[in-house]
Order: C-alpha cells, then structure tokens, then sequence
C-alpha cells in the first residue's frame, strides 16, 4: 500500500516531544511489513543541515507562498523509509523549534508556515505535485497537518485520509481573519463541521471534521476526549464522529530504548542480569554530583515543563519528601521558565539529593532511564506517553497518574496483580500531591522488600509495548477505507 504519513517532527531529524519518536518509529514498522510508506516534513533549517544526502526533485508554484517551495528528497536516517522535505526558506529556514521562536514565543505565521505544508500536502496526495508516485492513503498527524483532510475533502477521486490526534490540547487557533491568507474556501468554515472555532479557526477541526477516521494514541485518551473533562468544547465533535474514532496505542523502538544495546549506558543489562543497572545508578548519580548510594532510591522525570505534566505536583511532593527522607530526584526537561526556575530551586537546596538539567539531552534521557529506581509521570491527562513505556523496559518502576497511555500500559501493584504477575508500577489518582505522596510512600515500603522489588521490576521488563501489534492496526484501519 502507499501511505503517505505527514508530520511536523520525526526522530533523529527534529523533536519536541513523542510525536517525533511516533513519526519515525511507526513508518518505520509499517516499511518492515513490507507497505511502501513516505514521510512528509516541513524543511526545518536544522533538518536540511541534518540531512546530508538530499536532492531536490520538484518546484512548485504556490499561489500566495512568500517564496520559493520545493521538496527535496532523502532517506530517513536508521531507516529506510523514503523522506520528502517541502522546502520554503522564509517559512522554515529559521533558528528556533518547528512551532516557536528563541524566546519561547510562537511563530507569528505558523498559520502561513503550516497552511503551506498542507497544501503541498494536498498537491501529493492529488498526484499534483510532480512526484512519480501517489499516496493510496494520506496519514496526519495533529493540528500541523490538520487542514489537508479539509482540503483534500473538496476533490473527487482523492485519497482516503487517518487523522491521528497526539494531544487534544494543541489545536492550532487562528484568528478568523486568516481565512484570507491561507485563501481557505468558504465551504470549509461553519461551526458544526467546519473550520471555525469560537471566532476562530482551528487546524485541528479540520482533521477532526473532514478525515475519513480519526485514531488517537490510546484506547482510554480515545474515550476521554469524548467528555466534557479533556474534550476542550470539541467533544460534541468528537462523539458525532464516534464511529470513526478508535484509539491505537503507541509502540516503542526497543532498537533505540533496550539497555540491553543502548549505547548511551555505561554498561547494559537486561532482565535475567541487573548488575548493569546498579552501574548505570552509579553513573547517574556520579553525573548529578548526588551521594554515591545504590540504598538510595533514585525516583526521575523528564519531559516538557507544562501543567499537563504535572511538574508542580512533583516540585510539591519532593519539597516535604526531601525534609523527611534520605531519597533522591533527578529532573531533566524544559519549558515554561516557572517551572524551569522552581526546579533549579529544588536542586540548591538540596544539592547532594537532586540533579537538575534543563535543557533537551536525547543521551542523558536514556542514561536516567537506565539509572533511576523510579520514574515519576504525574500528568494531568496523556494521551499515551512514552517514558513510562521506556522505564518499564529498563526495570525502573513508574509511578502514574490514571489516565490516557498510562492507565493502558502500567498495572498497579495490589496483592492480587502482584500475586498473578501482572503488576508493573504504580498508579495513583486523583492527581493531587496528597495522592501521588500517598502512592511514593507504599512504593517505598515495597521496594524495600528485595524479594518484591525484582519480582516487579522483572515483570516490567519482560512487557513488549513494541511496534508488531499497533502497527497491524494502522495498516487494517489503512485496508478498510480502500
Ligand atoms: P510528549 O510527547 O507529550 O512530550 P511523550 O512521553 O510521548 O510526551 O514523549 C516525550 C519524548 O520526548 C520521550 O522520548 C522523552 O524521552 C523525550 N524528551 C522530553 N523532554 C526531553 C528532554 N528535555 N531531553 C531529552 N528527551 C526528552
Ligand atoms: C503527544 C502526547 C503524548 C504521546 C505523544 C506521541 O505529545 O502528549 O502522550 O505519547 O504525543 O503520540
């Protein structure tokens, strides 16, 4: 089959978040089960610069773009899945992340930056685009690539489309007046099924409204968005389409996140032998200049400093815990610079305890996977998360929020899952500190116990979140619309 999948970012070229682990890992799965799958991203400067080995196969005429747009052609590196960059250097060639500036800020024409990717999109998918290859399937990914369903909607004989929602929470709104720039037709605004959103227009409607099935990356984050609670007034949407939406959980590359081969560890281990795993807690604590303890538990995150995370309730939580208790924290991410600032704070105080890095690492996240005795994923909602799938393979215990991914992949410890071998970690909810305290403090208790803590960290590390099943999934939703 040929699947063309679109996305904003993919790994190793460009990241943010797991939508670039996802971008690459899951055309990768589907190129192994023999289907002839593209990616589509934009050419981001540092993209181009990553990419040695490129050509440019096609120029374009757009109407309206502030310049010249080609796509380029490349492989994605570790992989052999074909790669077309679409090129506009006013548009991407800038210092910065895909979506802000330096300063933090967003781009004030993401608008212009990503209409332009999607309507290159719609050239591919029509055979328009000059290429010596059609998509029989068009997949997107979140709001970047939200407006091709839309468009591609308005074309007899184009091909069918999957919108896959990563996060509910980033939609894409621009103001009303937009419309012009991105010269959308009139019979795509409307509230109901179109475009607009409360005086604005959202690039996430569009594929919400308009592609032929909508996939989330969780079976419970596929419920969740249906209500009220993390719908974000697009619920009513949502359950319309109700027959539509499915929730297929991610994967994971264990070619890239097994300690038994990850060439970022001091030394690697795997579940029948863990004297690798205390090596790598010796590294990690050696690295953050904390005490030298493998007594110690070592709890870690790392991840986007945002509310959804649930950052301030670990700041909360470790605050009281490290007055009582000889344990340790080591944090590693960025993002909002209050929660950037409370985090170094922690760290001052308590310089021999917690480590800090903020700042994107790819190395130091697998090192702290590795090192860590217990990964803290608090997040107010998931859609599925990937680090508590991660840690589960490196014997390090999470300790989860209930929700999205993270209710669909960690089991929590009771005595009945602990005594039929299903337990894996720790679940807590609401998402409160007093319930995530609670939840640390019994996880202490058993992680005490030898006997237990291998029990369970064994269970975890023999869990296969690979990408055999889900990706079967993608390419029978991808049959059924043929
Ligand atoms: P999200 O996509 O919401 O950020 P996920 O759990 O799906 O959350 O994926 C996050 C991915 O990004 C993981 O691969 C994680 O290791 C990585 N990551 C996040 N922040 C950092 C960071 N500061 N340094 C290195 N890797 C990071
Ligand atoms: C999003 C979600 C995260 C998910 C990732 C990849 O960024 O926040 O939960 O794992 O996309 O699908």
């Amino acid at each position: 089959m040929h699947i063309l999948f679109a996305s904003s970012e993919a790994h190793p070229l460009i990241k943010t978040g797991g939508l670039a682990d996802i971008s690459a890992s899951l055309p990768d799965a589907l190129k192994r089960l023999k289907q002839d799958v593209r990616l589509v991203l934009p050419a981001y400067l540092s993209v181009k610069a990553a990419l040695k080995t490129r050509r440019v196969v096609q120029d374009l005429d757009i109407p309206g773009a502030h310049g010249k747009v080609s796509i380029l052609e490349g492989i994605l590196p570790g992989t052999r899945v074909p790669l077309y960059l679409i090129d506009c250097p006013p548009y991407f060639d800038r210092a910065g992340d895909p979506y802000r500036a330096t300063d933090g800020r967003d781009w004030q024409d993401n608008h212009l930056r990503f209409g332009l990717f999607n309507r290159v999109l719609v050239k591919i998918a029509l055979g328009q685009a000059g290429l010596d290859w059609t998509p029989g399937i068009v997949h997107c990914n979140d709001w970047q690539t939200g407006l091709a369903p839309a468009l591609l909607s308005l074309y007899k004989g184009r091909p069918p489309t999957v919108f896959t929602v990563h996060n509910l929470a980033y939609q894409g709104l621009f103001p009303l007046h937009v419309v012009d720039d991105l010269m959308l037709p009139p019979e795509l605004l409307g509230f109901h099924q179109g475009l607009e959103f409360h005086h604005h227009i959202s690039f996430i409607k569009g594929g919400l409204a308009y592609a032929d099935r909508i996939t989330t990356v969780s079976p419970t984050y596929a419920r969740e968005i249906r209500s009220q609670q993390f719908g974000y007034g697009l619920e009513g949407l949502l359950n319309h389409r109700a027959h539509d939406l499915s929730g297929i959980l991610n994967g994971v590359d264990y070619r890239h996140w097994d300690p038994a081969r990850d060439e970022h560890l001091v030394r690697n281990y795997d579940a029948n032998d863990l004297r690798g795993k205390a090596a790598c807690k010796e590294d990690l604590q050696t690295h953050f200049g904390l005490h030298v303890r493998a007594d110690v538990p070592l709890f870690a995150n790392i991840g986007r400093m945002v509310e959804q995370k649930g950052i301030d309730l670990i700041l909360a939580a470790f605050g009281r815990l490290l007055r009582e208790q000889e344990i340790q924290l080591v944090i590693l991410g960025n993002g909002e610079r209050r929660f950037e600032q409370a985090v170094r704070q922690l760290a001052q105080a308590f310089p021999r305890q917690v480590g800090v890095h903020v700042g994107y690492d790819e190395g130091l996240a697998h090192r702290i996977e590795a090192g860590a005795d217990f990964f803290l994923m608090p997040s107010r909602f998931e859609p599925c998360g990937l680090n508590q799938m991660y840690s589960l393979r490196y014997g390090t215990l999470p300790i989860v929020h209930r929700t999205g991914g993270l209710a669909d992949t960690v089991v929590d410890t009771h005595p009945g899952s602990f005594e039929d071998g299903s337990a894996t970690g720790f679940v807590f909810e609401p998402p409160t500190t007093e319930a995530l305290l609670g939840r640390i403090h019994e996880a202490l208790a058993l992680w005490r116990d030898h006997g237990i803590r291998d029990r369970l960290i064994g269970q975890g590390m023999r869990q296969d979140f690979g990408w055999d099943i889900s990706a079967r999934r993608y390419l029978d939703l991808y049959e059924s619309l043929r």
